[in-house]
């Protein structure tokens, strides 16, 4: 039988053979002096897409977040977010269990940010009484919000609040691309509606390993202390920065091709293609362990995501015929 498709996730992409000539020619140093000139030059033009004076290439997008959140909120102190928000989802409660932060969530529809409701929850600094908000943190994409791109004006109005309020705001980009790709809101737009952000390349932009945490200056130096405490110090790591420069290049500008590829899976599942914002597709009311298993024997891989949910998400590795073959493989599954 031919290879999977594997639509469980854009994480699942494996390098190709431009990104592994890259990382093989990639000129290295050690990093943790701050001497590889690969790892720099991601650093700067990462710092430079979103408009941040500095950056800091992180082993993950879970690190890139936790740091970012750090920084901006001290010990005692509250992140509020989204109640479907990843960094209080899937990182283990690093937040809690590492920085010392608190964290508080506010119930969203499928992750979609409202400025105003998440402003409605902030409590102030200087109560007596009540635990302090010193930042918010917000993500776009959103994953368990299926891709969901966050309105331009919501992040803008957040964040001109922010400003007057003295509350930081944290992006969680690990998708950020994906965004930018659907909206068109170029990069650095988004950059400067954050004081923080991580953004992932091992996700839609298809690398190995790879995020990098955007920041002031002096929040980066900081930051820097922190992975190094973490135990994400690592030494000759151009080697990945080169991948990451590589999807840059070339992967970056076909993410569209990903979420056409979504909108048609979309269409031949009978799911409304609108809902489709950009490489993920939700399949809702199904048996979800009965069809994964089903699809799986005949060679297609989903999410589960809840007994009667299954996420699809379209990457790289996927082309058009993988497309094609997955929806022949669902539509008769569905039909069933
Ligand atoms: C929205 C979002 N943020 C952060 C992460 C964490 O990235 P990593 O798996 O590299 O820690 C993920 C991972 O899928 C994610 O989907």
């Amino acid at each position: 039988m031919a290879e999977h498709v594997d639509l469980r996730s854009d994480t699942v992409t494996r390098p190709t053979d431009g990104m592994r000539k890259v990382m093989a020619d990639a000129e290295v140093g050690d990093d943790v002096y701050a001497e590889d000139p690969t790892v720099t030059a991601l650093e700067e033009r990462t710092a430079e897409l979103f408009g941040h004076e500095a950056a800091l290439f992180v082993p993950s997008g879970t690190m890139g977040n936790q740091i970012g959140m750090r920084l901006v909120a001290e010990p005692g102190q509250e992140v509020l977010c989204d109640a479907d928000a990843h960094v209080v989802t899937y990182e283990m409660g690093a937040a809690a269990a590492i920085f010392g932060l608190s964290t508080r969530t506010v119930v969203s529809d499928r992750g979609l940010l409202d400025a105003d409701a998440l402003i409605a929850q902030v409590r102030p600094q200087g109560d007596p009484y009540l635990t302090p908000t010193a930042a918010v943190a917000v993500e776009n994409t959103h994953n368990r919000g299926f891709g969901r791109v966050q309105p331009l004006a919501e992040l803008e109005r957040l964040w001109e609040w922010s400003r007057g309020a003295g509350v930081a705001v944290h992006l969680d980009g690990a998708r950020i691309w994906n965004a930018h790709a659907a909206s068109g809101v170029p990069l650095d737009t988004y950059g400067r509606l954050a004081d923080t952000a991580s953004v992932c390349f091992s996700k839609g932009l298809g690398t190995p390993v790879g995020s990098v945490l955007v920041a002031s200056a002096e929040r980066i130096a900081r930051a820097r202390i922190w992975r190094k405490r973490l135990g994400g110090g690592m030494r000759q790591v151009g080697v990945l920065a080169a991948a990451c420069l590589y999807a840059l290049d070339h992967h970056l500008p076909r993410l569209g091709e990903d979420h056409e590829h979504a909108r048609l899976l979309a269409e031949r599942l009978g799911v409304d293609p609108a809902s489709v914002e950009t490489n993920m597709v939700v399949l809702d009311g199904v048996n979800a362990p009965v069809l994964a298993e089903a699809a799986k024997a005949q060679g297609v891989l989903v999410s589960q995501v809840s007994p009667t949910r299954i996420r699809l998400v379209t990457h790289l590795d996927v082309d058009r015929a993988g497309i094609e073959r997955a929806a022949a493989v669902l539509t008769e599954l569905l039909a069933r």
